[in-house]
């Protein structure tokens, strides 16, 4: 007879080696770290290979999972494999897991299956719902503003979705600075409050310092920043050309062609800073965004263990010095 391993989490992982940090003015904190599921948890991925990130990332205090209904490849298997996962060895840590999910980018065929319509975020949480095996999710995203869509109707569908018991929380991504704020009135208005924004920020994308970051001062809603490590350019798997196993090499999400000699000389001047700090590269770029004071979470994406392993020893040292700091503006000028 065959039996199986359950697992059993680490009974120490809340002893301090995580940081929660306080989501915009709300009650609940977040892992300053969350486990991202966008690339290396899909259909296409060894399932056991997922299960050991998730395992590791548990058992180092990680509380937040970020999910979306197309992540995988192919679209809705991240979300299966995390299912798998969650039903046959989480369950009785529901309460402790703050799982996320969007709508909002291309799922399925026909005219209702991208944008921010109700039709569009109503029917994907459902079937997000059923491919995650869960009641409930905590945080609901829009994941992208649809220019087609009144924000009025997406934001009514947000509201309806948490009046529904489907979602606790309801958080924004990739939204222009000024429609962010319009919704934000919105949601207020009918007392469901935005608990967090999510967005592309990086040492080598910045925007947001400039569009949205007084917004979040303002509202004091979340802010939790994706692609932290550009994809893995922010790593030392560049400095000397692209590995086979790379996503530049394979194609996926990052252009080859965006390694330039230009980005290559500042990371290698990056990575001889990092060393210096007694950091890996990947882990002063994370180390970097968890100096920022609005962020509240930084979500990784590894593709191995070792890679998350090496990105959660970044909240080992997360202050710089002022030279520092300065150092690396003026590096990436
Ligand atoms: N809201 C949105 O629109 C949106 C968009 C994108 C992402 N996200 C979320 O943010 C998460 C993270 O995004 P991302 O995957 O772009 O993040 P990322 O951490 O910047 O990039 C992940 C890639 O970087 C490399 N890597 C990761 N850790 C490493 C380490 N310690 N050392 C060396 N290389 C390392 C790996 O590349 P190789 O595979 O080449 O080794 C990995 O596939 C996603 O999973 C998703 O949850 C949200």
């Amino acid at each position: 007879m065959e039996y199986k391993k359950i697992y059993t989490p680490d009974p120490d992982r809340y002893d301090g080696r995580m940081t929660y940090r306080r989501c915009g003015n709300s009650g609940i904190t977040l892992s300053e770290i969350s486990l991202g599921f966008w690339w290396n948890f899909g259909g296409i991925n060894v399932y056991q290979d997922s299960l050991a990130k998730m395992t590791y990332a548990f058992d180092h205090g990680v509380t937040v999972y970020d999910l979306a209904n197309n992540y995988g490849p192919p679209f809705g298997s991240a979300e299966e494999t995390f299912g798998r996962m969650y039903s046959e060895n989480f369950t009785a840590h529901r309460h402790e897991m703050i799982i996320t999910t969007k709508a909002g980018y291309e799922m399925w065929e026909g005219p209702y299956g991208r944008g921010s319509s109700r039709k569009m975020l109503m029917t994907s949480l459902d079937e997000s719902l059923k491919r995650m095996k869960l009641d409930y999710v905590d945080i609901f995203y829009t994941h992208r503003y649809d220019s087609t869509t009144p924000v009025e109707e997406t934001m009514q569908a947000l509201i309806d979705i948490v009046h529904s018991g489907k979602a606790l929380y309801v958080g924004l991504s990739n939204y222009p600075a000024e429609v962010l704020t319009q919704c934000i009135a919105l949601l207020r208005e009918q007392h469901v409050n935005p608990l967090i924004y999510q967005g592309k920020y990086n040492l080598l994308v910045r925007d947001l310092e400039n569009t949205h970051r007084a917004i979040f001062n303002k509202e004091k809603i979340g802010f939790t920043a994706f692609s932290p490590i550009a994809q893995g350019m922010l790593s030392n798997k560049y400095l000397n050309g692209i590995p086979a196993d790379s996503r530049a090499a394979l194609g996926r999400h990052l252009n080859p062609e965006s390694i330039t000699p230009e980005i290559v000389e500042k990371l290698n001047k990056l990575n001889t800073m990092a060393m210096k700090r007694g950091q890996s590269l990947a882990q002063m770029a994370i180390a970097w965004l968890l100096s920022k004071p609005r962020v509240t979470s930084v979500i990784i994406g590894p593709r191995t263990v070792e890679q998350l392993a090496d990105s959660l020893k970044a909240t080992e040292n997360k202050s710089f010095t002022t030279k520092e700091i300065a150092d690396i503006d003026e590096i990436m000028k």
